[in-house]
This record gives structure tokens, sequence and C-alpha cells, in this order.
């Protein structure tokens, strides 16, 4: 099975985040009360915050190729760049007070403190935006098309046309010779009646059905990169409902 990195990633980051917000808040509530314990708490809320920024960074490594295909590089490489600095600017706010022991309260080092922890915050929730983009999609998207229901699951009716455009293509041009779908067709390629299960990105399988050996190293399938765009497209939306 593959693993979902991608939602454990979206499970995993929301605590540093939080975490990281929340330190700055009990940071700013002791200067605006005077109470130094608030900052004993932003500490320990910091050094969590740091420990758990460690997965949320490499689950973010290992989902990269599952759900920022498809999403402009530079979008993905903000988003990387934001979590990079999130993650090392919340170990070093961590580390700096660590440092500093027991003139951890002396102006320059509150001081010090708040401006790691002002960048994290914001280096977080730049972060989160960006994610919020691609997960969402931009604000300019359009209205969600009418529902209608086609066999077991309700689809769009624009997508339900788009699936069955990609079932002809699929018939069409000699998959079925190497595949077998449902009980039907060749076996020199591997079974496709849960493809969809194994690779649900419909950019992977546009990326993999234009150039296989780009997806899957040393793949034997022939590319379909003379196939117009349209009929890939279909054919991906096809291919990723085959659960
Ligand atoms: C000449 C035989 C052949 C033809 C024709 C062919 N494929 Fe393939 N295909 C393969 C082989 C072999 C693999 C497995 C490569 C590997 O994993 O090394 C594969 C892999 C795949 C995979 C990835 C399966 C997975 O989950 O790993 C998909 C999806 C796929 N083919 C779809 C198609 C579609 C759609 C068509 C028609 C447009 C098609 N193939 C035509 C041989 C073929």
């Amino acid at each position: 099975m593959q693993i979902p990195w991608i939602h454990l990633h979206g499970a995993v980051t929301h605590f540093p985040i939080a975490l990281i917000l929340t330190a700055l808040a009990f940071e700013l509530a002791s200067l605006i009360w005077k109470k130094p314990d608030f900052r004993t708490v932003s500490f320990w809320l910091v050094g969590i915050a740091a420990l758990s920024s460690i997965p949320a960074v490499i689950t973010g490594l290992l989902s990269a190729g599952q759900v920022f295909a498809g999403h402009p590089p530079a979008l993905l490489a903000d988003h990387r760049l934001a979590g990079y600095a999130t993650a090392i600017l919340s170990i070093l706010a961590f580390l700096i007070r660590w440092a500093q022991g027991s003139n951890a309260n002396s102006p320059a080092a509150i001081r010090a403190s708040l401006v790691f922890l002002l960048l994290a915050c914001g280096s977080a929730s730049y972060a989160g935006y960006i994610a919020g983009v691609m997960v969402f999609g931009p604000t300019s998207a359009p209205p969600p098309a009418p529902v209608v229901a086609t066999g077991s699951a309700s689809v769009p009716a624009e997508a339900a046309q788009l699936i069955a455009q990609g079932q002809t293509v699929y018939q069409t041009n000699g998959c079925t010779s190497c595949h077998s779908m449902n009980g039907g067709g060749g076996h020199s390629g591997p079974d496709l009646t849960h493809e969809g299960s194994r690779h649900p990105q419909a950019s992977w399988q546009i990326a993999h059905l234009k150039s296989p050996t780009s997806e899957t190293a040393n793949s034997t399938m022939p590319p379909y990169n003379t196939l117009p765009a349209d009929q890939l497209k279909a054919l991906a939306a096809f291919l990723v409902t085959q659960q």
C-alpha cells in the first residue's frame, strides 16, 4: 500500500503552527501583564513546536510528488521554503532561549525571542496560506458543477462526461492489449481495475502517459505523448476513478 504522506502531512503540520502562534501569544502576554511565568510556558511551547516541525518537514518532503504535481513549481518552492524557515526558526528560537539559561528574562533575550517568534509565525502562516491555495484552489475558481448520479458514486455532470470520453480513449488506443481491467484485456502490463487507488492524481497519470519512464524507471510501456491534451485529460480522469 502506498503510504498517504500527504494526509499525514496535513495531520502533523498543524501542531507546530498552533504551538508557535500560542508561544508568541504567551510571550506577548508576559510583556503586557509582566508575568515572567508566561515566558516559561512559551519556552516549552517553542520546544514542542521545534520538535513537531521535524515530522512536518519530513512528511512534506515525502508527499511533494503526490500533491504538488500539477501546481506551478513556484508555489511548491515557496511553500517548501516557508516550511523549512518555520522549522529552522522555531528550532533556533528554542536553542537560543535554552542557551541563555538564567539570562533568559533579560531585555535583550526577550527581544531576540520575540524576533524569532514573529518570523516563525510569519513563515508558518505563509506556508499555510500557500497550502490553502494548493488544496482549495485559487479564489477565482468557478463554482462547482451540478452533481448527477453515475453508478455508485455521485460526480459532477461535466466530470461524468470526461470519464466516459476517457473510457473511449482507453478502448481505442491499444491500452487493452497490454492491460486488463475488470476481467478483460491483456497481461503484459499491470491490471488497472484499481489504478485510481494506486495513483489518484490525474496529473501523475498524464505525466506517466506522456512519458512512462519519467514516473516509473525502466518502464516498458510505450509513451502516449502524441495524444491530444484533451484526450490525455479524459483518459487520466477515467483512470483515477478506477477504484
Ligand atoms: C505495450 C504494452 C502497453 C501498452 C500498449 C500500454 N501499457 Fe500501460 N503499462 C505497460 C507496462 C509493462 C506497465 C508497467 C511498467 C512498470 O511498472 O515497469 C504499464 C503501466 C501502466 C500504468 C501504471 C500502473 C501502476 O499502477 O503501476 C498505467 C496507469 C498504464 N500503464 C496505463 C496505460 C494506458 C491508459 C494505456 C493506453 C493509453 C497503456 N497503459 C498502454 C504496458 C503497456
